[in-house]
């Protein structure tokens, strides 16, 4: 399965930020086995996807509407026009920060790919639930309630994110990465059959340069959703060349 290495820009960067995706556009054209994406925030959309090459550019959020009166909102269909190839859905940060739950974000995943977006649905536990020790069934949970039932591997791509690790420096450990990616398989594959054995895993929270090429190696892990270190391509270009790397 090929890798993908995607960045989520949040709510940074204005137009003087597009140097960086240009660099970031170098890497992705010179490590060709690895699809690389950023989602910038959507004011920058316009501009980033002409100059992008092959990095794919994509929406942090959707609304589930086609239209309507809902200020503030974007549909997926107004991403599509902006060149959009994707949408990031349920972060965490818009499950805590915005109240998104599971049928909410399973709505907003359905309408991305009824435009043609692939969606990256994210799903993790908090720190809570993980002292708990209820991290698997957490997550078991929010893949069953998140994931459009009619996804196939084409158009759904699933984001491991424990909301503890993000933006932390902390990371699970290597044994509990592999165990929870190796569970979101099994689940992608009882839920959507056939499909599910080629849904791309990709594991967020805190990936740097330095630890990417580890978790990486783990077997489900297909990829990686970087915040922070995707804001400069001298962090971020050494993600794509480990994964590189490992793909060769
Ligand atoms: P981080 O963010 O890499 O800054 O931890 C990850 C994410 O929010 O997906």
């Amino acid at each position: 399965m090929r890798y993908l290495i995607a960045g989520n820009w949040k709510m940074n960067g204005t137009r003087p930020m597009l140097a960086e995706l240009d660099r970031i556009a170098e890497a992705a054209a010179a490590h060709k086995g690895v699809d690389v994406a950023i989602a910038p925030p959507f004011t920058l959309l316009a501009d980033a996807t002409p100059r992008a090459g092959q990095v794919l550019i994509g929406g942090q959020d959707c609304h589930q509407a086609a239209k309507g009166p809902h200020t503030g909102c974007i549909s997926a269909d107004m991403l599509v026009e902006m060149g959009a190839r994707f949408v990031i859905c349920g972060h965490s940060e818009r499950r805590a920060e915005f109240g998104e739950g599971d049928s909410l974000v399973q709505a907003k995943a359905q309408a991305a790919q009824a435009a043609g977006l692939i969606a990256i649905v994210c799903i993790g536990e908090n720190e809570a639930e993980r002292d708990e020790g209820r991290a698997v069934p957490v997550v078991a949970g929010k893949l069953d309630g998140s994931v459009p039932p009619a996804s196939r591997a084409g158009n759904l791509v699933i984001s491991y994110e424990p909301a503890w690790a993000i933006g932390t420096g902390r990371t699970p450990t290597m044994a509990e990465i592999c165990g929870m990616h190796a569970m979101i398989r099994a689940k992608l594959i009882q839920l959507l059959g056939a499909e599910g054995v080629a849904v791309r895993i990709l594991y967020g929270g805190s990936v740097t340069s330095d630890n990417a090429a580890q978790i990486l190696a783990c077997e489900e892990v297909n990829g990686a959703l970087i915040g922070g270190a995707s804001l400069t391509a001298d962090q971020f270009a050494p993600i794509v060349l480990a994964a590189a790397a490992i793909a060769q």
